[in-house]
């Protein structure tokens, strides 16, 4: 084992909870080595809320939720205009808006699940993000490179640069929420994402047999040591029910997700069953059409 393993076995890195002193110590390291700086986004933007998706691991639905979150938002927003209309209108109401930060640099899906394709519009100093067609603002990788195929073969330091650069040189504008949808895991960039971007809460992605392992509580963990509130746990493809008879099955397993939130303290959850026309909607470019039956799936976990 090296120094460096040894010393975290040594200190229970890996720790459930925060009731003992020694994780609060733990925690308090953590922060003297790597002090949190905050970056401010440029001077013309802001953005009211800002949550962060992540996962335990990939291909457990995190860009799926992200993007079910922005669409809700988005839909609950265009209500709000639509009721404010005409002059009773609040500024922040017309001005407002949703935004998607793909921060999954080498696996990005986003633009993909909207139909964005080509590259975003830049003034020399600031980039604009893509709009979609209901009115999401998008900034993912796959919207500056030459080619969608062209892979991203950047080592940690050049993708975290690039993550601050998605957050502080954008021109997001007038943000009402914005989504983070983070690559898998607890590495590098979901670092510098924790670290500096000013994260209002975090939403963690599982499925029932990820939970099994300690692989999402790892990510709870990290969560936890940043300091940044877990504001809900979403188990997804929790269930798929049968066409025929609509009997539920449990394909992944018996749900957990009840166990998590109480181990974790983790205020809201929610399950997201399997749904084949899902998948083919974001496969075609038509998140936006996801139905408001499938995103009621969702509703609290964001306020507004
Ligand atoms: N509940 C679901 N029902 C049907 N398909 C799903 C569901 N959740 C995810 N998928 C599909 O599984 C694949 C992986 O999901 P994705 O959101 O890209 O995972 P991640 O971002 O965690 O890697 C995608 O093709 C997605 O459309
Ligand atoms: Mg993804």
């Amino acid at each position: 084992m090296t120094d460096a393993l040894f010393y975290y076995r040594n200190k229970e890195f890996l720790i459930p909870s925060e009731k003992t002193d020694h994780v609060k110590e733990e925690k308090k390291e953590i922060m003297a080595q790597s002090p949190i700086e905050k970056i401010p986004m440029e001077e013309g933007s802001k953005a009211k809320k800002v949550y962060a998706v992540m996962s335990g691991k990939g291909g457990v639905g995190k860009s799926l939720v992200t993007t079910m979150l922005a669409v809700a938002a988005n839909r609950a927003l265009q209500k709000k205009r639509e009721k404010a209309s005409g002059e009773t209108a609040t500024e922040s109401v017309a001005s407002g808006s949703i935004a998607i930060l793909d921060g999954d640099i080498t696996g990005p899906s986003i633009p993909n699940a909207f139909d964005l394709h080509g590259m975003a519009d830049s003034d020399g100093q600031l980039l604009s993000p893509m709009v979609t067609e209901g009115g999401i603002k998008v900034m993912s990788i796959n919207l500056l490179l030459q080619s969608e195929t062209q892979p991203v073969i950047w080592r940690g330091p050049v993708l975290s640069s690039a993550i601050r650069q998605f957050w502080n040189e954008v021109h997001w504008g007038d943000v009402d929420s914005l989504f983070i949808d983070c690559p898998p895991g607890t590495g590098d960039v979901v670092l510098t994402i924790l670290q500096s971007i000013p994260v209002d809460g975090i939403i963690i992605v599982t499925t029932p047999q990820d939970l099994v392992s300690m692989i999402v509580a790892k990510a709870v963990n990290m969560a936890r040591l940043m300091g940044i509130p877990v504001i809900a746990a979403v188990e997804n493809m929790s269930w798929y029910e049968c066409p025929d008879c609509h009997t539920r099955h449990e394909i992944f397993g018996k749900s957990q997700i009840e166990k998590l939130a109480k181990d974790y303290r983790i205020p809201h959850i929610a399950k997201l069953p399997i749904d084949p026309s899902i998948t083919a909607l974001c496969d075609s470019g038509r998140a936006e059409e996801i139905p408001d039956s499938f995103l009621e799936y969702l509703s609290g976990i964001i306020e507004g």
